[in-house]
């Protein structure tokens, strides 16, 4: 899908999503201040509902600079400018310094990245003590999903796939990237305090960095 649909959506019938995993987020981990970067943040829709909830500062970090420039234009509209930047990067060699991250977010993003353990480590890395990451993809709740779908009907979107996420057919399929086992990738990075789960909200990955 070109950038600028994908944009469309995001900003518009799915806003919900990201809103709900703003939500969820900032429930979770209770980090509502310091630096958030979201790791493959394309338009940096992520992190921008959560900027509406909390006093975080962002780094919206992808490998695409056309994405970045559509997160750019989001931080004006939003009227960010004071508390957002982006950053063209690889999550597998983050241009950060250790320690220097109070929370990491990222949705959609993970079934891309070529070595997730490596990746992974890069933001248990880059986070401070007492600091959480928040990794992974899905489109929120059911019922949300429901409502999602009927509008998508209506207004003659199709209904994309979501590579990696959940469960059932087709992923893997279609050149989508395979259905990866978390759990074992998390036991190869060693990181010691971290969870993988995957539910009727997809699935996510939680990491602690212990003080
Ligand atoms: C499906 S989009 C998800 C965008 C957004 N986070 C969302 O929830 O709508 C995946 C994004 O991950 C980015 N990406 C893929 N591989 C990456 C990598 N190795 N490092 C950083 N970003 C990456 C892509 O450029 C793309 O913008």
């Amino acid at each position: 899908m070109k950038i600028s649909r994908y944009d469309e959506i995001a900003r518009g019938v799915n806003a919900p999503i990201y809103e709900y995993y703003a939500r969820k987020i900032k429930k979770e981990t209770a980090v509502v201040e310091g630096v958030c970067l979201d790791v493959g943040s394309s338009g940096g829709y992520l992190g921008l509902a959560l900027a509406r909830i909390t006093d975080l500062e962002f780094i919206f970090l992808d490998v695409s600079a056309d994405a970045l420039e559509s997160a750019k234009l989001h931080i004006i509209e939003d009227g960010l400018q004071e508390r957002a930047k982006t950053l063209l990067a690889d999550v597998h060699c983050i241009p950060l310094a250790d320690g220097s991250v109070n929370l990491v977010i990222s949705r959609g993003s993970i079934p891309f990245w070529q070595e997730p353990a490596k990746a992974l480590s890069e933001i248990y890395r880059v986070l401070t003590p007492g600091g959480a990451a928040y990794v992974g993809g899905g489109r929120g709740a059911p019922e949300m999903q429901a409502l999602i779908r009927q509008e998508m009907a209506r207004l003659g979107i199709e209904w994309p796939e979501m590579p990696g996420h959940t469960g059932g057919s087709g992923e893997g399929g279609s050149g989508h990237p395979p259905q990866r086992d978390y759990r074992a990738i998390l036991k190869q990075t060693g990181i010691p305090a971290c969870k993988a789960t995957r539910g009727d909200d997809g699935m996510w990955i939680h990491l602690w960095k212990q003080i």
